[in-house]
């Protein structure tokens, strides 16, 4: 539209200028120009819009780039194994915005072993400079829910897209069963091979718990968690289950850590403590009212406590941290950070 805009301008501009006759010859000059200029713009204009709706071929080759930052590398790292996080690492989430991250790392805060971190908006420079620092990187992306400001939204089928999230406008459930959302799923988790992630965080696998008007069972939620980990697997990264507790029996053998959130506000960690029997990390975000600056320490008190409704917590990774998941964290230690975020 921008685009577009602009030329009408310059033509319009062009065009109401001369009070006084030209000569043809003047007149053809004038026309060219304003032919080159509306032909530059229209074909930038083109190229913006291949952009953004990434490649969209199936077999997952990009010719361009899907992400935002650029062009990816054709492949990403050649790695022997998948990494295998351990119980008890810390952590920090950010998915606000990007993070911002000096080649340096002097600003970096908090100094944790894994970043948690949006596989689209962070560039692919962020990703190696926390992991040439000896930082672990995780690409959270939604698997089970379309986002309407995604670059690769127009691709998803309207037959597949069920109910909004609730509290999420704009957010709604995806069909797992459907071959066109894993063929979409395929292609961001092969984004996340090529930007370097070490493991994948995908989102909104327990549509099954919500009112999501594609009649979603927990077996559709188990069947597409065990494709989402053959396809990390094959580009050799590890995976989480997230929240998703009922189907964690049926999954955690395919499985390498747990992200949850507030199990201890609902009393739940029993549940994903299963991940720590089996020596697998649950990384743990709960959201106490008031966070940042008016947390009661009574709540602090009782979510670093592991007893009452925190039973069942020892060992796990826990952050505390505000709904939208700014740069903002504290730990159990009392301890608190400030990310830096993309201005
Ligand atoms: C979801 O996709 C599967 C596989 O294509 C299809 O059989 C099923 O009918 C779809 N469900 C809905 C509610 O559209």
């Amino acid at each position: 539209m921008l685009g577009l805009g602009k030329s009408q301008a310059t033509v319009d501009a062009v065009e109401s200028k001369p009070k006084r006759s030209w000569s043809l010859r003047r007149k053809l000059l004038v026309a060219v120009i304003a032919i080159v200029i509306v032909v530059a713009l229209a074909v930038g204009l083109g190229v913006g819009l291949t952009r953004g709706r990434g490649d969209g071929d199936d077999d997952g080759d990009d010719d361009d780039g899907d992400a935002p930052d650029g062009d990816l590398p054709e492949s990403g790292p050649d790695r022997e194994s998948a990494w295998q996080p351990r119980v008890a690492e810390s952590w920090q989430i950010v998915l606000r915005e990007p993070i911002k991250v000096d080649s340096n790392l002097d600003d970096l805060e908090p100094d944790v072993d894994v970043y948690d971190l949006d596989l689209f908006d962070n560039d692919i420079e962020t990703f190696k400079t926390l992991q040439d620092a000896g930082k672990k990187v995780i690409c959270y992306f939604s698997a089970g829910s379309w986002e309407e400001f995604r670059q690769d939204q127009d691709e998803f089928d309207e037959d597949d897209l069920g109910k909004e999230l609730d509290g999420w406008p704009g957010e709604r459930w995806l069909n797992l069963s459907s071959s066109g959302v894993r063929d979409i799923m395929k292609r961001r988790i092969k984004i996340a091979w090529q930007k370097g992630c070490d493991a994948i965080d995908p989102d909104n696998v327990d549509g099954y718990q919500n009112d999501n008007g594609l009649g979603l069972t927990a077996d559709d939620s188990v069947d597409f968690m065990r494709f989402l980990s053959e396809e990390a697997k094959s580009y050799k990264m590890a995976i989480g289950l997230k929240n998703a507790g009922d189907i964690i029996p049926d999954v955690i053998d395919v499985v390498d850590f747990s992200v949850n959130e507030q199990c201890i506000e609902y009393s739940e960690c029993e549940t994903f403590a299963a991940f720590i029997e089996a020596d697998k990390p649950v990384f743990n975000i709960e959201y106490p009212d008031g966070a940042p600056r008016d947390i009661s320490s009574k709540v602090t008190d009782e979510i670093c406590s592991q007893a009452g409704k925190a039973r069942g917590t020892e060992d796990f990774s826990i952050v505390i941290k505000k709904m939208d998941l700014d740069g903002w964290v504290e730990y159990c230690d009392g301890d608190t950070f400030s990310t830096a975020l993309q201005d």
